[in-house]
């Protein structure tokens, strides 16, 4: 290993390697509700790559409630969807109801003080350091800041020119989380971290699965991946020890800037090691995901041309109600992460459903959102349901719930209706000729497999 890797990244991946391999409990098969019988190979590439049809044809086969395996190690996924068994999941006691232990797999880059990755007391302090930067009273001071580099993506637009919303969407999301949630608006640290967070939360699936193995990471594209990884330790460290140093804190709008004030009831903040693991945690779970629904809202507003009026009127007449009707019914119809997953620590019963304590537990995300009962008309795209009070608890699950709900819920909301703004009031919105969708696995999310492409016209 060079010797100009930080200790505190050799620490994090000597320590979180082996916890990537999240040892299971044994579960007895008995001791779960049917589903299929094929190899928890077979029945994770159907996770995997095919989740839109397989979940919702196992759905159809076995009823609400069934059982799949995956890997690694054939552990019992329990899938549920109905929302009273929803709301039994999210309402679980959170010392029973782990979540961070499924997303060990991310350890060695999100590092042991994740929020992602905690559980128990560790999360509960994790939590409550990290809300006030995401209460609304902080969310309203990052909308200028947003506004100003949607406005400066959206001026770059060629009219009349097809193009991958997608990309163009995870451009600017990017750019949020360097400079509203890291904070770094200087140029030479921007062009220093891009390429190393591009790299970053474009590794592979097959790399996070070889972590666990030592061995693995003096070849190729593990030694590339832990290289990046050293050097963006680099820069953020250096980026929190000049930030400890500045006296304007308190008026700063950014993220980091917010955490390194936040105080625990002993007076403790956040160490350099927790600021780290945070602020790429934030950047993994808040970039893609955000550009991702507002890729797909974009896409229905270009498919259809009332639709997209709507939408244009209420951008122009400041209605950001019904902005934000428009992006959760974009969500609705097409769920960026398929399902949240709990691992059970004890005995619990769901849905009148006794379950042994090492299964894991999922409310999909995928079947709730298409549920006729709680959505009639699932299939089509129509925002008002939001505004006429239809949309029940725990049918609309999209970042999740109960004391694990998604952090930056209400952060994506505001910067999904600002850049709606920006875009509608901006352009009109058209398919190219001939131009579908479908929804396509990338890591965790379901992308559009086409890039949403959208032509647009300066109004
Ligand atoms: C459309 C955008 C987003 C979607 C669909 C989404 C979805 C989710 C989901 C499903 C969870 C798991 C919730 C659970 O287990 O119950 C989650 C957790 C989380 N999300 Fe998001 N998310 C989005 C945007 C963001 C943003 C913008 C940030 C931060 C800037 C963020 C940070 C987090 C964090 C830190 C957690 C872990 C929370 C915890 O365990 O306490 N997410 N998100």
């Amino acid at each position: 290993m060079s010797t100009d890797v930080d200790p505190r990244t050799e620490a994090r991946f000597e320590k979180m390697r082996p916890l990537a391999q999240g040892k299971q409990v044994r579960v007895d098969p008995a001791q779960v509700p049917d589903g299929p019988t094929y190899p928890s190979l077979v029945q994770s590439i159907g996770l995997m790559r095919f989740r839109h049809r397989w979940i919702p044809h196992l759905h159809r086969k076995y009823g609400d409630v069934f059982s799949i395996r995956i890997l690694p190690e054939g552990r019992w996924l329990v899938v549920f969807n109905r929302p009273d068994h929803v709301r039994e999941i999210f309402a679980g006691d959170p010392e029973v109801f782990h979540a961070g232990k499924g997303n060990a797999i991310l350890g060695p880059v999100m590092g042991e003080h994740s929020l992602l990755l905690v559980d128990s007391a560790q999360h509960k302090r994790a939590r409550r350091l990290l809300m006030p930067a995401f209460n609304a009273h902080a969310l309203r001071s990052y909308e200028s800041m947003i506004e100003g580099l949607a406005k400066t993506e959206v001026g770059s637009w060629r009219d009349g020119a097809p193009f991958r919303s997608l990309e163009r969407m995870n451009a600017l999301t990017l750019e949020v989380i360097l400079q509203v949630v890291f904070g770094v608006t200087d140029e030479a640290r921007l062009g220093q971290l891009r390429p190393l967070v591009n790299r970053t939360v474009n590794v592979s699936p097959v790399v996070f699965l070889g972590w666990s193995a030592p061995r693995l990471q003096r070849l190729g594209p593990w030694r590339r991946a832990f290289e990046n990884q050293v050097a963006l330790d680099r820069v953020i460290y250096a980026e929190i020890a000049e930030r400890r140093q500045a006296t304007d804190l308190e008026s700063r709008t950014d993220v980091l800037s917010r955490l390194l004030l936040v105080r625990d009831e002993d007076g403790g903040g956040l160490s350099d090691e927790e600021l780290r693991d945070q602020l790429v945690t934030l950047l993994l779970a808040g970039h893609e995901t955000t550009a991702t629904a507002l890729a797909w809202t974009l896409h229905e507003l270009a498919k259809d041309p009332v639709q997209g009026e709507k939408a244009r009127k209420a951008a122009t007449t400041g209605d950001d109600a019904y902005l934000e009707a428009v992006l959760k019914e974009a969500m609705r119809l097409h769920p960026v992460i398929p399902m949240v997953v709990r691992h059970l620590m004890e005995p619990a019963t769901i849905g009148g459903i006794e379950l042994p304590a090492g299964a894991n537990v999922a409310a999909s995300i995928i079947l709730a959102h298409a549920s006729e009962t709680s959505h009639p008309d699932h299939e089509r795209f129509r925002p008002e349901r939001f505004l006429e009070g239809e949309v029940a608890a725990n049918t609309w699950i999209p970042f999740g719930g109960g004391v694990r709900r998604c952090i930056g819920a209400g952060f994506s909301l505001m910067e999904g209706v600002a850049v709606l703004r920006e875009v509608l009031s901006a352009y009109d919105l058209a398919l190219p000729q001939g131009a579908r969708e479908a929804p396509k696995v990338r890591n965790i999310t379901s992308v559009p497999r086409h890039g949403a492409r959208v032509v647009v016209t300066r109004r």
